[in-house]
């Protein structure tokens, strides 16, 4: 992410109510994560501590201070889709893109996470991509899923 892009972001921010929260949040929604050296700028522009910034940025689940994909893949692993194969699921996805829960491809195309009941167990299994759920996918059509996406 340029410097110019950040110095947009800030300025289009700055003096409103909750103008860092607001910084960080189109940062990390702009570039998926927020790289060290982004902090430091953020801190300097807007005169708030680096320190107060890692409070937020650690504590809300939000940020991501590791690179992530562009598209965020989401596998629902509670009961009712672990009963219709998750599990399946995820080893289909490792094998076409290589990653695990938690991970990140090289190209930064994807990151998968696993969640917990999502709360449409008919639909299970179920796979989120950027908060689209794709339901009843079985392993075969988890190519299908992943090709919308670039
Ligand atoms: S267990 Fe997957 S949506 Fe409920």
């Amino acid at each position: 992410m340029d410097n110019d892009k950040i110095d947009q972001i800030i300025k289009n921010h700055q003096g409103k109510d909750n103008s860092l929260i607001q910084v960080l949040l189109e940062i990390q929604d702009e570039n998926h994560w927020i790289p060290h050296e982004v902090l430091d700028r953020v801190s300097k522009k807007l005169d708030v501590p680096l320190s107060r910034i890692m409070q937020i940025v650690t504590f809300h689940k939000t940020f991501s201070l590791i690179p992530k994909g562009r598209n965020e893949l989401h596998v629902c692993t509670g009961s009712a889709c672990f009963v219709r194969g998750s599990t399946r699921l995820i080893d289909k996805i490792q094998n076409l893109i290589g990653i695990k829960p938690g991970e990140t491809d090289s190209e930064l195309k994807f990151s998968m996470e696993t969640s917990n009941c999502l709360g449409s167990c008919n639909l299970g299994p179920e796979i989120i991509v950027d908060g689209k759920h794709h339901g009843r996918v079985k392993p075969d059509k988890v190519k299908d899923v992943l090709k919308k996406y670039e």
